[in-house]
């Protein structure tokens, strides 16, 4: 995903401009560019790399203005270069646009432009906006209408930005399945692709719906749909606090939010679950749109919940694992059927849910566009859908029916590791919740498990408290070229997850597997250079795991264990061991998980990798 940032008003355009594209990095750091108009003339400034190359340009050239768009980029189409970074810009410079998403029909559109001896300077799908709006302007002299008929020939989901000189006091903006949100201050305006990188100027925030066009100025806006009618709304006040982005004393914003999981479990815990004698009751006090943002909870009564005879968990990534999680919680507590997809495989598939489907999907960001297009399917198909999400304000906590939101601040390094906590209690309070209304949980049982559940966060702060261990463990490590992680039932996601978080960190080559696949041929890979971590907690499947361990170690793999702190069998088998407090097995996710997010960190500090802003990621991907 991109992000798309703007400011219209009697200020200095480009120091807002910088500000907003700086709290919009991560979705996206390949590029960063800004257009301006100065002295009635288009200016663009642009650089390959993150935003602090731009910066230092701005340094030796900061424009005059006070009026601009800019663009952080994660390249979709054309290499993240100078000539791609955006803004793009027609011939004439008559039309700067910067872009989110894909035109699915670019080509097309390219073909048809070439055929009008346009000119391309790049390759992005983006540049084909540009001169499509400056043909439709040269027509009409209007630029709203031009930018309506340049849209009208658009495929595919995305967000604009447009400034022209022959327009030096407006910023023509488009949102077409996407996110844009619009903020209104004394004499000034703001645009930015998540209303975070607004609310530092205002609290006044309107979110674009689908398809929508506004014409921004610096004494407001006018909203009109795709067909030209004028729109009318008024923004809300956003009552969210500030969020500062912050390292807080750490050295990277991923330590950070690893050590800020145990507060994140409590405040999630807190909002769902206040007192562990009572019943959990998910119910809203009152649903529906409260300053524009959905109140959290669910609204299935007792008689849905009984009428739900299978769950469909969709998702992708670190959410994807959560839910893996889920489904065993689920299975394990409220007895319903449960099936984790892929959100990306269920493109092209008819999907078969129905009214007595329960679709979970969760999302960080909300705005994962496999995980927002599987969501919508099911809800086309008439499944009940609930969203788990980080960020209330995002598209898919509008298009569920009932949401759980995340108590966990902005979680700024793009790999998840607080939110997959938040993402893990949220399955754990579901699951209490369908059980208690199906009657399948005793309240003596429910109160036990709650309490169990309160006590986690202490457990958590154990681990983190040998944070020094583990950094010495993953030091032993971090030359190795492949790893291997392995666990079973409620771990087996765990073993997923932490070879996503080494990948993703390190660029080390790492695999997850459950545990009972790795002698059907994985285990050909290893030997005295591949690392296995085993995460072993005791429980059904302790004896099994234990004995793919010995097995792996049997081809001289070293041998690595995430164990609890009273089992003695491991300190003859493993040549480390990673020590977290002794859990029952069903909780046993909330724990064994931090050691690998610890390990993946201090490997990915020690060879000097871009902890928070890992190459070729962005922070949600919000192209298919
Ligand atoms: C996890 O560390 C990655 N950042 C990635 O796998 C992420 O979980 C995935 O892209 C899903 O993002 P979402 O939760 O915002 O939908």
């Amino acid at each position: 995903m991109c992000g798309i940032v703007g400011y219209l008003g009697s200020g200095s355009a480009v120091p807002v401009l910088v500000s907003e594209l700086r709290s919009l990095e991560y979705r996206g750091y390949d590029s960063a560019g800004l257009a301006v108009i100065e002295d009635g003339n288009l200016r663009i400034l642009k650089a390959a790399g993150k935003l602090s190359n731009l910066e230092h340009i701005l340094k030796e050239q900061a424009p005059i203005a006070t009026v601009g768009i800019g663009h952080t980029r994660w390249a979709t189409h054309g290499e993240p270069t100078d000539r791609n970074a955006h803004p793009h810009t027609d011939e004439a410079k008559v039309v700067a646009v910067v872009h989110n998403g894909i035109i699915e029909n670019y080509r097309e559109l390219k073909d048809e432009l070439l055929k009008k001896d346009y000119k391309f300077g790049s390759d992005t799908d983006t540049e084909v906006v540009a001169h499509l709006v400056s043909y439709y302007y040269k027509q009409n002299k209007d630029m709203l209408n031009a930018v309506r008929q340049a849209v009208s020939r658009l495929q595919g989901i995305y967000a604009l930005a447009i400034l022209s000189p022959a327009y030096p006091d407006r910023i023509f903006a488009v949102n077409h399945h996407y996110s844009l949100t619009v903020g209104l201050g004394e004499n000034e305006s703001f645009l930015a692709s998540d209303g975070l990188a607004v609310r530092p100027y205002t609290n006044q925030l309107l979110r674009l719906e689908q398809s929508e066009i506004v014409e921004l100025s610096s004494s407001g806006y006018k909203l009109y749909s795709f067909e030209g009618k004028e729109v009318k709304r008024s923004p809300i006040t956003s009552e969210g606090s500030l969020y500062i982005i912050d390292k807080g004393g750490y050295k990277h914003f991923l330590l950070k939010e690893i050590n800020e999981q145990p507060t994140v479990l409590r405040q999630t815990l807190a909002k769902y679950l206040p007192d562990t004698h009572k019943p959990v009751n998910l119910k809203k006090e009152n649903k529906g749109l409260v300053n524009g943002l959905h109140t959290a909870g669910i609204t299935l009564t007792k008689e849905q919940i009984k009428n739900i005879d299978r769950i469909q968990i969709v998702a992708c990534g670190t959410a994807l694992y959560s839910g893996m999680v889920g489904k065993y919680i689920i299975e394990a507590l409220a007895q319903i059927p449960t099936e984790v997809e892929i959100a990306s495989e269920i493109r092209g598939r008819k999907l078969l849910v129905n009214e007595r489907t329960l679709t979970i999907a969760v999302s960080q960001s909300g705005e994962t566009a496999d995980t927002l297009a599987a969501i919508k399917e099911a809800k086309e198909a008439g499944s009940h859908t609930l969203g788990i999400t980080n960020r209330p304000d995002s598209h898919l906590a509008h298009i569920t029916t009932d949401l759980i939101t995340t108590e966990c601040g902005i979680e700024v390094s793009v790999a998840s590791t607080k939110t997959y906590i938040a993402q893990l209690a949220s399955f754990y309070l579901l699951g209490i919740y369908l059980a208690e209304e199906k009657g399948l949980l005793s309240p003596q049982k429910s109160a036990e498990l709650k309490h169990q559940l309160h006590l986690i966060p202490t457990w958590q702060e154990k681990i983190l408290s040998s944070s020094e261990d583990i950094r010495q463990a993953a030091l032993k490590y971090s030359s190795a070229k492949d790893v291997v992680f392995m666990g079973r039932g409620f771990n087996y996601p765990t073993a997923l997850e932490g070879a996503l978080k080494l990948k993703e960190l390190t660029y080390i080559h790492a695999s997850g597997y459950a545990a009972g696949e790795l002698k059907h041929g994985p285990i050909a890979v290893l030997d005295e250079n591949v690392p296995v971590v085993t995460i072993l907690v005791p429980g059904v499947v302790y004896e099994k795991t234990l004995s793919n361990a010995l097995e792996s170690k049997a081809r001289q793999a070293k041998m690595i264990a995430v164990a609890v702190e009273d089992d003695k069998n491991v300190d003859s088998i493993f040549d480390t061991i990673m020590r977290i407090p002794t859990v029952d097995e069903f909780l046993s996710p909330l724990l064994t998980v931090i050691p690998l997010q610890l390990f993946a960190y201090f490997t990915a500090e020690a060879l000097g990798k871009d902890v928070d802003q890992p190459r070729n990621l962005a922070k949600s991907v919000t192209v298919e």
